[in-house]
C-alpha cells in the first residue's frame, strides 16, 4: 500500500495526450480520450496531495514557434498544456509516434514509416517538453512519464539538472529484439532510457523483451526486477493497468430503474447483442472481428436471427494514412456484409463510428450478452475490464478476449481466441452465446475478482511506491 510519506510528494504525470474538457451540469469534467488518459485521470484523481499533468494542449500555432506552457484547468484536477508547430504535429506526432513508434512496438514493421528528420523532431519535441517541465518542478516532486511519445524525456530532463526521481511507464507492448533494431537509433534509445529511475510494463512478456533488448544492446543484466547496467541502475517491473472499478459496478438500483442514457429500441428486442468498443485502430483487429462475425453467421445458421453485433468505433489519428485506410476497409466490409445477409426486419451490423462517454458505454456493456474484444496486439486493454466489472453479477455476458492482449495475461477465464483465425473468433462467440447461467456467472466472479485485485488505484500506488523507494 502507499506509504503516507509518498502520498506527500507532489505528482507530475507526463504524458503526449491530455483529456478533454466537456461542461456537465455547470461542471468541467474531464474526457479521456484511449486507455492513458482514462487510467492517468483516475490515478490523478486519488492523490491526497494533488498533483499536475503536463501534455500537449492538442492545439497547434499559427507560425513556426511553439508556445510555453499554460494552464488549460484547474480543477478537477491540474492541467497545464503546450501548443506544437504544424510541423511539430506532422513530423513528431503524427510521424515519428504514429507511423513508426507505433507498428513497430505492436510488431507491425510492415507498416512502418522511417525517416531521421522525423526522429529529429521527435527529439526536439521531448527537448521542449522538458524545458518547459522544469519551470514547473519543486523538489521532491515525482516525475512519472507516460508512453511512447516521450521515451528521451527523462535523459532531456537529466540533462538540464533535474536529479530527483523519474519514472516512466510503457501503455503499449514493448516489441521483441527482432522488431525494435528496425527502429532508427534504437540502441541510443535504450541507453537514454536509463534515465528512468524505474520503468514499468503492462505484462512481463513486455518487461522481458525490454530487459533482453537492454542486455543484447548495452551488457546490462536483470536481476530479479533490478536492470544493472555499466553504472547505472534501473528498476524494470510489470504494473498491468487497472479500471476506477467502482465506477462501472452496478448498483442496487441500475437494473429496476432501467434508466440507462442509451435506449436500445425495438430492432433490437429479443436479440442477443455481441459487443465490440474500440478506437478505430488496425491493431485492435477491426475487419478481422467483422469477417470472424460474417463467418459465425454463416456458419451457425441457428443463429443467425437471434444476434447482432454492435461495432462502437471511435475516430482516431484521422490524418495517419493507416487509419484512413483501415476506415476505408471497415466502411466497405461493413457494408458489404449488411447488404449480403440483412433481412427486411433484422441486420447484423450496427457499425457506430463515434465516441461516447463512459455512462453511455456502461449501458452498451450491460445490454450485451458477449464482449468481443479481439486485437491483433494491444498493450492491455481496459474495455475488456469495463465490460466484466459493467456486468450484473446475477446473469453476466461473457468476455471473448484476444490471446495477444495484454489483459489475456491475467483474464484467463475468458474465453481467449486467436484473431487472426475468423473460425476461432467465430467459435469463441458461439461458445458464449450457449454458455449455460453457471458457468457464466463462475467465470464472470472470477473475472471481477481480478478486475477488482488489479485497480488502477492499486496501480498508481505500486508503481508509485516503487518509484519512491527504489
Ligand atoms: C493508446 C496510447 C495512448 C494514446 C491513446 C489514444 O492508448 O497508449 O498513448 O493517448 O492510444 O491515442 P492518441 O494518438 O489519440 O493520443
Amino acid at each position: 500500500m502507499l506509504s503516507a510519506k509518498s502520498n506527500r510528494s507532489r505528482l507530475v504525470v507526463v504524458s503526449n495526450r491530455l483529456p478533454g474538457m466537456k461542461a456537465v451540469g455547470g461542471e468541467e469534467r474531464l474526457r479521456p480520450i484511449g486507455g492513458l488518459a482514462t487510467a492517468v485521470e483516475a490515478a490523478l484523481s486519488q492523490r491526497e496531495s494533488g498533483g499536475v499533468w503536463i501534455g500537449w494542449s492538442g492545439k497547434i500555432t499559427s507560425g513556426n514557434d511553439r508556445s510555453g506552457i499554460k494552464e488549460i484547468a484547474a480543477k478537477p484536477i491540474r492541467l497545464l498544456g503546450l501548443d506544437l508547430t504544424e510541423n511539430d504535429v506532422a513530423a513528431y506526432y503524427n510521424g515519428f509516434c504514429n507511423k513508426a513508434l507505433w507498428p513497430i512496438l505492436h510488431g507491425f514493421p510492415g507498416l512502418a514509416t522511417l525517416s531521421r528528420s522525423q526522429l529529429d523532431v521527435y527529439r526536439s519535441v521531448n527537448r521542449f517538453f522538458a524545458s518547459e517541465i522544469m519551470s514547473q518542478l519543486n523538489e521532491g516532486d515525482l516525475v512519472w512519464i507516460h508512453d511512447y511519445h516521450l521515451f528521451y524525456l527523462g535523459h532531456e530532463l537529466r540533462k538540464l539538472g533535474w536529479k530527483g526521481k523519474i519514472g516512466f511507464f510503457l501503455h503499449v507492448p514493448f516489441p521483441s529484439m527482432e522488431s525494435l533494431e528496425i527502429l532508427p537509433d534504437y540502441r541510443e534509445l535504450l541507453s537514454l532510457m536509463s534515465a528512468f529511475d524505474l520503468v514499468g510494463f503492462q505484462t512481463k512478456i513486455y518487461r522481458d523483451n525490454y530487459a533482453r533488448a537492454c542486455e543484447l544492446s548495452l551488457g546490462s543484466q536483470l536481476k530479479g526486477n533490478i536492470l544493472v547496467g555499466g553504472e547505472s541502475k534501473q528498476i524494470a517491473d510489470v504494473f498491468p493497468v487497472g479500471i476506477d472499478v467502482d465506477k462501472f459496478l452496478p448498483s442496487d438500483g441500475d437494473r429496476a430503474s432501467g434508466k440507462g442514457r442509451i435506449t436500445l429500441g425495438t430492432p433490437f428486442q429479443n436479440l442477443d447483442i455481441v459487443l465490440g468498443v474500440d478506437r478505430l485502430d488496425y491493431t485492435k483487429g477491426l475487419p478481422e472481428r467483422t469477417i470472424a462475425f460474417e463467418t459465425l453467421l454463416k456458419t451457425h445458421p441457428k443463429i443467425k436471427r437471434a444476434v447482432t453485433m454492435i461495432q462502437v468505433c471511435s475516430p482516431s489519428r484521422t490524418k495517419v494514412s493507416e487509419y484512413v485506410e483501415q476506415k476505408k476497409r471497415m466502411d466497405s466490409l461493413v457494408g458489404r456484409i449488411n447488404g449480403e445477409l440483412s433481412e427486411h426486419d433484422w441486420e447484423p451490423i450496427r457499425y457506430l463510428y463515434r465516441t461516447y462517454s463512459q455512462e453511455e458505454l456502461i449501458d452498451f456493456y450491460r445490454y450485451s450478452k458477449v464482449g468481443l474484444v479481439t486485437p491483433l496486439r494491444d498493450g492491455m486493454n481496459l474495455v475488456a475490464k469495463e465490460f466484466v466489472a459493467a456486468q450484473y453479477p446475477d446473469d453476466p455476458g461473457v468476455l471473448t478476449l484476444s490471446k495477444f492482449a495484454g489483459a489475456a495475461e491475467q483474464m484467463t477465464e475468458a474465453i481467449l481466441v486467436n484473431p487472426y483465425i475468423p473460425e476461432d473468433t467465430a467459435d469463441g462467440i458461439a461458445l458464449a452465446l450457449e454458455m449455460p447461467k453457471g458457468e457464466r456467472i463462475e467465470r464472470h466472479q472470477a473475472l471481477l475478482k481480478k478486475v477488482q485485485d488489479y485497480s488502477v488505484q492499486r496501480w498508481t500506488n505500486e508503481f508509485v511506491s516503487a518509484l519512491i523507494s527504489g
